[in-house]
């Protein structure tokens, strides 16, 4: 038998976001974000017709899931604030909103599951989008402003905060695709909005560090290690460049301090190069992460470009292509690739060219779709294979400690099934099934095996 043992004072838990879990109830003073906008103006991009609306409720049913929390034993819970529920109008704090994360704070702390507050998870208030939301160069005194009066609220009891979940999300789906809104592609656009964001995020740490509060502020990025076709000189290049683009972007102002200077010339010899912010590489270099949230889902494979795209149509995808490997394998109720060993592959990155910075596993997780045909007769969802796809990762999470990572926890994606953006509940990720009929949660088989994982630290095979 092998014993995979995890350090004391490991974190472990979930990740869910504000805009997926909490829902909107009738009379608060939500204002709207883009997602209530967007569906509000086109439902029928979202599956099945379902909005933002249709949650798990977390805002009126956070007590009984703080209870199902504890009952698997977490430790450690992460989720976001809403902007556009703090600040309906950009300025005044709303009271409810308040009371409302006052009461899940407390609840958590009480319940000794550390609480991880994020700021920025995909969900820009609309009158801030109208004025061009991260492509307008106010928003980074817009969102400081957010920042400060979240950290004035809660920053007494939260040690943990994120100012962004995924920053390139936004830039890569509702710039470069059309999975979020604005939905345009537009590299010139997608530059700035993700120079814009990533100042934002500096400008929210120092806003943090001049507050003097005793917790720590990272931020989270979604990091998917690169792999070339072959060892061909060209498809290294491609795999580096790709590297460049989607992990480096973000990965290296926020921990080092600096854009990589050979993506700074790269979209500079494109043209693309936003009106400079004053003093920004100061804001960056003076304002580095204390520790970094990584969520790993799948890898990128690559390989050189067969033809050249017409300038006028650049993204990041002009200068290499995907392939699929045919000794992938596939989650098949997804679609994705799964690929443990990439877990290892960004710990040993991290420890080899990010002075190996205190960082944890933020989000891990498998989508299903169609999951109630795993249901048993006592009406538990048998998810062994995302039992197995936990263990396979954590086990390659133990080797890369074993090897000096510096990683401090383990987060799923996610606790209670939650919507998710375009794709609403098509895949289902949680240790709890969510009937949305009756709004009931049921722990599956994976939830079980969580709370043993928990309470032995670690596991045995
Ligand atoms: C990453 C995002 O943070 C989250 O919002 C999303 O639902 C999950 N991945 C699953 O796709």
């Amino acid at each position: 038998m092998v014993h995979y043992d995890f350090p004391p004072e490991f974190l472990w838990g979930a990740a869910s976001s504000a805009t997926q879990s909490e829902g909107t109830v009738a009379g608060d003073e939500k204002a709207e974000n883009i997602w209530d906008y967007w569906f509000k103006t086109n439902p029928e991009k979202f599956y099945h017709g379902v909005g933002p609306s249709i949650t798990s409720d977390f805002y009126q049913q956070f007590e009984e899931d703080i209870q199902r929390m504890k009952d698997i034993n977490f430790n450690s819970f992460r989720t976001s604030i809403s902007w556009s529920r703090l600040l309906p109008d950009g300025e005044h704090v709303n009271p409810e909103a308040v009371t409302f994360y006052n009461h899940v704070i407390d609840r958590l702390i009480d319940a000794k599951i550390k609480p991880i507050i994020n700021l920025f998870h995909f969900d820009m208030p609309m009158h801030l989008q109208e004025k061009g939301g991260w492509e307008n160069p106010d928003i980074i005194k817009a969102f400081s402003y957010y920042a400060e009066q979240a950290f004035k609220l809660f920053g007494d009891r939260v040690m943990m905060w994120t100012t962004f979940n995924e920053p390139i999300v936004p830039v890569e789906m509702g710039y470069l695709n059309t999975y979020h809104y604005p939905a345009v592609i537009d590299m010139k656009r997608a530059v700035v909005v993700a120079y814009h964001s990533m100042l934002s995020s500096a400008k929210a740490i120092e806003t943090y560090r001049e507050l003097k509060l005793d917790g720590e502020i990272g931020i989270i990025l979604n990091l998917t290690p690169s792999y070339p076709k072959s060892e061909s000189e060209a498809d290294i290049k491609a795999a580096h460049l790709a590297d460049l683009f989607y992990n480096r972007s973000f990965l290296d102002p926020s921990v080092l301090g600096e854009y990589p200077e050979e993506l700074v010339q790269l979209i500079d010899e494109y043209a693309l190069l936003p009106e400079r912010i004053a003093n920004d590489a100061e804001l960056l270099a003076s304002n580095t992460v204390d520790f970094l949230g990584v969520n790993y889902y799948q890898p990128r494979r690559v390989k050189a470009k067969e033809t050249t795209d017409q300038l006028e149509h650049i993204t990041p995808e002009s200068f290499f292509d995907y392939y699929e490997d045919p000794n992938r394998r596939i989650n098949p109720h997804r679609g994705w690739e799964i690929y443990e060993k990439g877990m290892y592959d960004i710990a040993m990155n991290i420890k080899q060219n990010y002075h190996n910075i205190p960082w944890y596993i933020s989000e891990n997780g498998m989508g299903v779709s169609g999951e109630e045909r795993f249901i048993n007769d006592d009406g538990m969802i048998e998810d062994d294979y995302r039992i197995e796809f936990y263990e396979e990762h954590l086990k390659w999470l133990h080797l890369a400690m074993q090897e000096g990572a510096n990683c401090f926890g383990f987060h799923t994606w996610t606790f209670i099934d939650n919507w998710s953006w375009l794709n609403a509940y098509k895949n289902r990720y949680g240790f709890y099934r969510l009937n949305l009929e009756d709004q009931t949660r049921h722990m599956k088989k994976s939830g079980l095996w969580f709370k043993e994982l928990v309470k032995r630290n670690g596991f045995d095979t």
